[in-house]
């Protein structure tokens, strides 16, 4: 075809992309010719300079580019963990006892903060008496009075996002190789430029011709479309993605561990987040010094900051005695003097297991098949695999002859049923359950560990008159629907990526 066949053969759409090209020149994005053509639509632009490169008019580059953005712009509000530890330093005198950095800096920051320290050669770090003293060389002192390049790149992308060619490499290079402070994705941008042939067609005069698009009652019965030229259908054209509506990948998860539990013949129960520490501990026969009661590992509430007990005095100088001397489920307890003032703390529940006892404690002569998919807080930093709040698949059967094999049947029914190949469990420990067990399902080849499980012990039982065994599990639900879901880092099922919902597949 010569060029004023292919002019003879111009939709009206093609024509318009062309002459705008003509005019505004070579090399401009489809949105500016959206925009400098008059057109209503980027999908009108894009399905136009589709058939123009396919007839051999244009040609659109496409190019990918990376994007950075800030991860959590609050750490450089804050300023980074090195630049508040120079400030402390310099604060303190100019040194400091490594074992006083915490006090600069939050405790999960230190090691961050002393490896950066050493990189930027910030401070000298020597050891005397037992105790190594972090001091300033001449370069943190001057470091106080100045930003650095990592920084001012930092603060430009507290501004708006960045391109890779923003950014000098290096200083890129570093930030990547920090957790969680910038997040890259791809970005395609397309560029439409004539070709020669595409200006040997406009050198020929290109005029905007009508065109009908959608033949209507209208146009057939006043006879209009006699004369009128008519757009071609093209089944190859550039159309949009459209993605469907549908629900957040974790609640359709969610929605999923429901319907096989149900389905499997349990109900679901769930209690309050605020609970008295007597209930999510005591109760199930966790020791008043156990390690997991310590303000690290458990958000204690400050209003209100206990719960009184007083409906609960009888049981309470039950599980007193359980826990001084076994009382009378035959075990010898633990053996130190249990206070109430320690039960009546006020916590966010550590665990769903408290919903589950809560339950038999309100249910201990029939048989039980529950379970729960709530959330619990732990107070734990954030990185990859942590989340101070997540959700626990908790569960308990109680009856007549359950037994340990029937819980792992169980757990494996359930696994299997929500796709995971295989599990295995490895003895565990947890101060209410004997034995003690922990679950591990077999994904893409590697074995990974989901949760614990167990049978409660006669002191957690015997208390509420509970006759039959009682088998209880507690697993992780964000670390399943990861492995679904295919994510490294457990913060991305709580980040509203559009795109990546978007593209997210039903399954
Ligand atoms: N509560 C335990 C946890 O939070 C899990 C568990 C539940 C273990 C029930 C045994 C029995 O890790």
């Amino acid at each position: 075809m010569n060029a004023s066949e292919i002019l003879e053969g111009l939709s009206y759409q093609e024509r318009k992309v062309l002459i705008t090209l003509q005019r505004t020149g070579s090399g401009i994005t489809p949105e500016q010719v959206l925009e400098a053509g008059g057109f209503s639509q980027l999908v009108e632009v894009m399905n136009a300079a589709s058939w123009l490169q396919s007839k051999g008019l244009i040609v659109i580059a496409e190019s990918a580019q990376r994007i950075y953005s800030l991860r959590s712009p609050g750490i450089v509000e804050r300023g980074l963990p090195e630049r508040r530890a120079v400030q402390g330093i310099q604060a303190a005198g100019g040194s400091l006892r490594m074992s006083d950095l915490d006090k600069v800096v939050a405790k999960d920051e230190v090691p961050i903060a002393i490896g950066w320290l050493r990189r930027k050669n910030l401070v000298r770090m020597e050891k005397a008496g037992g105790e190594t003293i972090i001091t300033l060389t001449e370069q943190g002192r001057s470091f106080l009075g100045a930003e650095l390049e990592d920084e001012k790149v930092l603060r430009t992308l507290m501004a708006g996002d960045r391109s890779e060619a923003e950014i000098p490499q290096a200083i890129l290079l570093q930030l990547k190789g920090r957790q969680d402070l910038i997040a890259e994705r791809q970005v395609v941008s397309r560029l439409l430029s004539l070709t020669e042939l595409g200006q040997q067609v406009l050198s020929l005069g290109v005029e905007l011709k009508e065109e009908i698009a959608q033949l209507t009652p209208e146009l057939i019965q006043s006879g209009k479309w006699k004369g009128s030229s008519f757009r071609k259908y093209d089944i190859n054209t550039f159309a949009p993605a459209t993605y469907a509506a549908k629900k957040h990948p974790l609640t359709r998860i969610a929605d999923e561990v429901r319907r096989i539990f149900v389905q499997m013949g349990f109900q679901e129960i769930d209690d309050e987040y605020v609970q008295p520490a007597f209930w999510n501990m005591d109760v199930l026969f966790t020791p008043q010094d156990h390690p997991a009661r310590e303000m690290q590992d458990t958000f204690y509430l400050k209003n209100p900051s206990s719960i009184c007990l007083d409906q609960d005095k009888e049981l309470m100088e039950v599980i007193k005695a359980v826990h001084e001397n076994g009382g009378d489920t035959g075990s010898l307890g633990w053996r130190y003097k249990w206070s109430r003032k320690e039960a009546e703390r006020a916590l966010l529940r550590t665990h769903t297991t408290v919903t589950t006892i809560r339950y038999l404690a309100a249910h201990p002569d029939q048989p039980v098949k529950v379970f729960s998919l709530s959330r619990v807080f732990r107070n734990e930093a954030i990185d990859a695999t942590h989340l101070p709040e997540f959700v626990q698949i908790e569960g308990i059967i109680m009856e007549e002859n359950a037994s340990f094999d029937m819980l792992v049947g169980i757990l494996k029914e359930f696994y299997s049923r929500m796709g995971f190949e295989a599990i295995r469990v490895r003895p565990g420990y947890f101060p209410y359950t004997e034995p003690s067990m922990e679950v591990e399902v077999f994904w893409n080849g590697k074995w990974m560990e989901l949760g614990g499980a167990g049978i409660f012990r006669p002191e957690v039982t015997a208390p509420f008159g509970i006759k039959y065994p009682v088998l209880a599990w507690g697993q992780g639900f964000e670390r399943l629907a990861m492995l679904r879901w295919g994510l490294k880092d457990i913060r991305d099922l709580y980040v509203t990526d559009m795109d990546m919902l978007r593209q997210s597949p039903i399954f």
